[in-house]
This record gives C-alpha cells, structure tokens and sequence, in this order.
C-alpha cells in the first residue's frame, strides 16, 4: 500500500472512531467534514449537518459568534476556548475547543474546529470546589482543620545538611506573608514543606488549599482559581474559586511549571494587585493569600525553556527553598529506613528491628527517582510480607515493590544505546523527541515553538516534515 492511501485510512479511523469532535467547514461556510464525535457533542445527525450553511444549521449563530466563521473571516486560530452550552439534545456540555484557519498556500479554504468534551471534567472541578466549600463553612463552625493530614516541619524527618537548610529557611519563611518557591523531584516532601510553613505560622488557624496545577486543563483551572460569575456565553454558575476560599490563609500551587503561559501572566496580576476578578465578573475582590508554589524542574531552567515566565519567577522567589533528591542524601538513609520502620511497625503491628546488609547495599545503590515517598512504599510492601515476628526484612520481602538495584545511571545508558545506534542516529532521535514534546508543549503551534527552542519557523517546519516521512 502506498503511504498516501495509508495516510488516508489513517485519516478516515480517527474521524470515525476518534473521540475528538472534527467539524471542517468551506470557505462558502458548507460543512465538508462533520465527525460521529462532534455529532454526539453536538446532539446531532451527521445528515443534518453535511453540505449545509453553517448559519443554517445553528441559526442562534451569526458572522461574530461562530468560531468558525470568525477565523474564516481573519485568519487567526482561536485555541483552547472553553465553553459550556446546551446542545440539541438538551444536554449540558461542556467542551475545550481549538478553531484554525486552513490555508492553500496563501489563500484560506476553509476553518477546522476540533473540540473535546470535558463536561465530566468540569462536574468534577464543580465538586471539587462544592466540597471545599463545605469543609471551609464545616471548619468555620466546628474549628475543625481542613486537612487531613497536618504536617509540621518535625514531621520532616533529616539531618542533612541541605535539608535542614531548607527547613530553617522554611522556618523562617512562615512568619513572613512573602511568596514562596518550593524545588524538589517527586516524592521529595513539597507538600510537606508547604503545609510545615502553613501550620508554623500566623495563618495556621486560617484554610491552607493545595491545587494541581498540571492535573486539569487551563481554561477549567482559570475557574478554579479565581471562580466564576453567572454568565450567559459561557453557562457558568455564580462560585467562588479558591482564591477567595483561601482568603487570609495559604495557597499551594503545585507543579506551577504546568500552568499555560497565559494564566500564568493572569497570576501574576493578581499577585502584585491584591485583587482577583471572577471570570465574567465585574467586581476586584481583594485578596490575602500567601502563594507557595512548587516545580519538579529547576526553576531557572524552567525560566530558560519557557515553562516559567520569567517575570512570575521572580515574584513567586522571594524565598527559595530547594529540596535535595534522596540520592544526594544517602545519609540520611539509616535515620529514614528507622523512621519507616517505627511507623510501620505501629500500622501494621509487626516487630522488624533492621533491614538485612544486603539490602541495605541495594539502597546505597539505588537512584530513588521517586525519593522518599518511594523508599516509604518499598518499606510498606515489604513489611505487609513478613510475619509478626519477623525482626529482619530481607530481599525476598521486597520483591512487590519493584525493586531493581540500581545497575546503570543515566549517562551509561546513553552510552549503552552507542553500541546500538551511531552518534548521529542517536542525536536524530534526541532531537525528535525533543520537537515533539515541545511541539505538544505549545499547542502545536510552530511558531511559538520554534521561538522557544531558537530556531526559525521554516527550520522547525521541515525538520518536522522530515519527523512525519520517517514515522
Ligand atoms: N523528610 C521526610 N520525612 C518523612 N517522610 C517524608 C519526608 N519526605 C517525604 N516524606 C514522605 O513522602 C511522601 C511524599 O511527600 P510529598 O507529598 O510532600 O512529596 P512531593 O514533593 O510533594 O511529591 P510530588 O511532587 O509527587 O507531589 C509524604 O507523604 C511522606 O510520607
Ligand atoms: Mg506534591
């Protein structure tokens, strides 16, 4: 089979059995491609959409609202356009849409909406925010603490020298409002820092609210933040984000790296205003909240690659707190394994006293990429295998925890996979996958993309050509 004819089938499937909603129009406004996924978003029949005008078909449109006509009409992509609307169906939807120009040479043929449906999505941010809501109006009158589990920085257990740095500027930093930057690996004691910070200091009586930033989409994530206003365009109901449900307390914005760049200039505003603005509202609502935010990169090299504006670093720096990884601070093994044992013993009413010398010499071996939280889970495992009276936990009892001692680092890898692949071969592959994560990281957009990583866009242009004929 020819690659053309495979490119079209390709292309045939994901229309029809993709769950992404494809609608393409003509530049006359006809609809030429209508996908099973949008006509189910939409509430309607394949039929009654193909061939016809657009204005026909969704008569409550005209030339400034639909999407597709406006990017026909200007030639700029809309990207990432959160809607809630209610279909033919009657169904509440909610969906993240991107509208692009198509264009033959220079001459627009055509517009492309693809749209993703994350009404369910947004029900579970809806409840997310119902239920924080709850439990602040619950700890309001109980005085009870919102959180489950409240650490103080005697929780963080460590005596390296880094790590108890760390904890004294941490310290140090709840008794200041200053925002906060917290830099660790995974499974490093982040959230620890944050809420050690939060229960040290003044605020400790007031909410403390951690949110992903990297679990849940941008334009969903905006409403969170900063809530809501009743609005008819985009359907939302009147609801406080967590800002405001924060008020005179602390933020975590974990994993702030994640954040699109937009929303993350929209941050910025709020900081150094000292107000938010629902989305659709019209009100500043004055706000006092202490930001921590944490990133899993370095921030500078996060600053450097474009995933951290520049101008937010500096503000979210004030404080710098970096946490090392458990590899470089294998000193502080022994205490930790002690500590997870003490705990566990207690949990699980078991009496293990050590861990056998060979598996100790695993440990000192191992990289850990997931850190404490990973050696915690190992010890958990293994201590869920061993009888009560066990006093020694042994290799065998870690085998449920996926266990492999460490037997090459990064760098031998790379030079393992020299003696399959030449340098060039190598380096080709690197690059590749370099592209496409950066290309997925800007939303496709070659433009923005090539800025980032200091190409021109014709480069990028044809080295992804190039990626596209060789897979
Ligand atoms: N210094 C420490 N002493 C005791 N336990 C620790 C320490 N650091 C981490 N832990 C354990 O590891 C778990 C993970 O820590 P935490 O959730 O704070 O990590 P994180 O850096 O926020 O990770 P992620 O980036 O994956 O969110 C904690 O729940 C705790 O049980
Ligand atoms: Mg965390």
């Amino acid at each position: 089979m020819k690659k053309t004819q495979i490119n079209d089938l390709l292309v045939q499937n994901i229309l029809r059995y993709g769950n992404i909603g494809i609608h393409v129009i003509d530049k006359d406004r006809k609809t030429i491609i209508y996908n099973e996924a949008m006509a189910e978003l939409e509430g309607l029949e394949i039929f009654q959409v193909l061939e016809k005008d657009i204005l026909e078909i969704f008569p409550s449109l005209n030339e400034d609202t639909s999407t597709l006509i406006k990017v026909i009409n200007s030639g700029q992509p809309i990207l990432n356009s959160t809607q809630t609307y209610f279909n033919f169906r009657g169904h509440s939807i909610t969906t993240i849409s991107s509208t692009i120009p198509l264009y033959s040479g220079e001459v627009i043929v055509g517009a492309m909406e693809i749209a993703q449906d994350v009404t369910n999505l947004r029900k579970l941010s809806d409840q997310l925010l119902e239920l924080q809501q709850e439990l602040k109006v619950n700890k309001r009158d109980s005085k009870r603490s919102t959180q489950i589990k409240r650490y103080t920085f005697s929780s963080i257990i460590g005596n390296n020298k880094t790590l108890v740095l760390a904890k004294e500027i941490g310290e140090r930093a709840s008794e200041t409002p200053s925002s906060v930057l917290i830099h660790g690996e995974t499974g490093t004691g982040k959230e620890m820092f944050a809420q050690s910070i939060h229960n040290h200091g003044v605020r400790r009586n007031n909410t403390f609210i951690a949110q992903n930033c990297a679990a849940i989409p941008d334009s969903l994530l905006e409403g969170i933040l900063f809530g809501t206003e009743k609005g008819g365009f985009t359907g939302a109901i009147e609801r406080e984000g967590i800002f405001e449900q924060a008020n005179g307390g602390t933020l975590l914005l974990d994993e702030i790296n994640s954040m699109s760049l937009s929303l993350q200039a929209k941050l910025l505003r709020v900081l150094q205003e000292g107000y938010i603005r629902r989305i659709g509202g019209l009100k500043d609502i004055p706000i006092d909240v202490r930001i921590i935010a944490t990133t899993n990169e370095d921030p500078r090299a996060g600053v450097d690659n474009g995933a951290i504006r520049r101008d937010l670093y500096y503000r979210l720096s004030v404080i710098n707190i970096h946490i090392p990884p458990l590899r470089e601070r294998l000193d502080d093994l022994q205490l930790l394994i002690e500590y997870f044992i003490k705990k566990y013993n207690k949990l699980l009413n078991k009496s293990i006293e050590k861990i056998s010398d060979q598996v100790r010499n695993d440990f000192s071996n191992y990289d850990w990429p997931g850190n404490i939280r990973e050696l915690e889970n190992f010890i958990e495992g293994a201590m869920n295998m061993v009888s009560s009276k066990d006093k020694v936990l042994n290799r065998e009892n870690f085998i449920t925890s996926n266990f492999i001692p460490k037997t090459s680092n990064a760098e031998n890898n790379m030079i393992g996979q020299l003696t399959k692949n030449s340098l060039p071969e190598l380096l080709q592959d690197i690059e590749e996958k370099l592209i496409l994560e950066m290309m997925g990281r800007y939303n496709n957009n070659i433009t923005i993309a090539a800025r980032h990583m200091g190409i021109k866009r014709q480069t990028l242009q044809h080295k992804l050509k190039k990626i596209d004929e060789t897979q």
